[in-house]
């Protein structure tokens, strides 16, 4: 438990210090919820049955409980409210879809006080994720409310922690977290970690923020399904994941407007002294299938990637194989690109394990990784060799 509660304090201070540096730039944080008037009034939640009336009010406490196995804890706060957290919620075990939380709304401060919200991951983790073995809820928290999500811990989440959805303007700093339980394996994952596909964050969005979090789990850190101006800032990344990834993205996506910058991505956690490895760093992967979709302007800036074994850079359009059978249909179909205009700006350094792939880059034709791929700000190391395929890189250091 102490080593788990200092990462915590360690992805709170690191939130702390990023606040002041988050410039108070002007946001539109209506987006498609239904416009919702409230009272002024202060309403406390200490158990479901208080949701109703409490969703009134411009105030929401919310007390620490145990939100009954089975059942969502969904909220509406009105337009411009202030919701705050005073202490952990706990969500009861029952094998079923979820979600276990989810908030909507407009212009909502949601305020966490650093509280954790508890899945209780061990009771359901068998290594085999969301798509096999006993049903787990998923994900623990869905947020489709414009406004600002700080200061929670996400703990233990059965499956992804943190789904961010609608096509809404959100700016959201959670700071998500899973103990190294997951990690380990237990009697039911056959030596495999015990947790898998527990995300951390993903995103099908516009406008999104995500500052200042620590991330340690069993999946990608981050995964962009699509929209448009997604920062990832001041992140880490640990634990044996996959690191941040946009993808993998299906037909008719779009996803443009991407900045990737002063991340760190790491097997070994920073309270620990055992060696752990993550398997990809940085990735962009496309179906090879998908028709009609495109990605477009993404900025990796000042990330730290190490301890990767499989692929510390892997652009790739032949999902679900990893470097097959790229697909052009995309372009064919649809005459958009694949990808255009991937840059890494400022330094960038990518070091790999002996075995691992520093590198990979697997466009299905010229015309399918377009514009500048100005990759000046890359500084790759380690590794069994490098590729590019098919896109127009240039200035990388491999
Ligand atoms: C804010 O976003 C909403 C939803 O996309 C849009 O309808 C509205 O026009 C935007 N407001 C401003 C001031 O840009
Ligand atoms: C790609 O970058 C070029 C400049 O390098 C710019 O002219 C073009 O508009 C960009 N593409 C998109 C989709 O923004
Ligand atoms: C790539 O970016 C670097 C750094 O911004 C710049 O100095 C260089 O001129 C760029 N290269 C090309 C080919 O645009």
């Amino acid at each position: 438990m102490f080593a788990s509660s200092s990462i915590v304090v360690l992805s709170l201070l690191s939130f702390l210090a990023q606040v002041s540096a988050i410039p108070a730039a002007p946001k539109n944080t209506t987006l498609n919820a239904p416009r919702k008037i409230g009272k002024r009034c202060t309403g406390e939640i200490q158990s479901l049955s208080d949701v109703a009336a409490a969703e009134e009010c411009t105030t929401i406490v919310i007390g620490g409980f145990t939100v009954p196995a089975g059942e969502t804890f969904s909220l509406n706060p009105p337009d411009g409210a202030q919701v705050s957290l005073t202490g952990e919620l706990t969500f009861g075990f029952k094998n079923w879809a979820g979600p276990l939380m989810e908030i909507t709304g407009n212009d909502i401060t949601f305020n966490g006080g650093g509280h954790d919200l508890n899945g209780q991951g061990t009771l359901y983790w068998d290594g085999q994720g969301i798509s096999g073995g006993v049903t787990k809820p998923d994900p623990l928290l869905r947020i489709n409310m414009g406004g600002t999500f700080s200061n929670v811990q996400v703990v233990n989440s059965p499956g992804r922690a943190v789904a961010i959805g609608g096509s809404s303007l959100t700016d959201t700093n959670p700071c998500t977290h899973h103990p190294a339980a997951g990690t380990a394996a237990n009697s039911a994952s056959g030596g495999k970690p015990a947790g898998a596909n527990t995300d951390g964050f993903d995103v099908s969005a516009n406008d999104v923020t995500i500052t200042g979090c620590t991330v340690n789990n069993q999946d990608d850190c981050l995964a962009i399904n699509k929209g448009t101006s997604i920062t990832f800032s001041n992140n880490v990344c640990e634990g044996i994941g996959h690191g941040i990834s946009i993808g993998s993205i299906t037909s008719g996506v779009t996803v443009s407007g991407v900045t990737i910058s002063g991340n760190t991505v790491t097997g070994t956690p920073s309270d620990r002294a055992r060696l752990y490895y993550s398997v990809n760093g940085l990735r962009i992967k496309t179906d090879a299938t998908a028709t009609g979709s495109v990605v477009e302007n993404v900025v990796y800036e000042n990330n730290v990637v190490s301890g990767i074994t499989e692929f510390g850079v892997l652009i790739d359009q032949s999902y679900p194989s990893t470097l097959g059978t790229p697909g052009t249909g995309v372009v064919i179909e649809a005459s958009r690109s694949f990808a255009q205009n991937v840059s890494f700006e400022g330094t960038n350094t990518v070091s790999v394990a002996s075995s691992a792939h520093a590198v990979e880059v697997n466009c299905g034709s010229t015309s399918s990784c377009t514009g500048t791929w100005n990759w000046s700000g890359l500084k790759a190391s380690g590794g069994s060799g490098s590729t590019i395929k098919n896109a127009p890189v240039t200035g990388e250091t491999l």
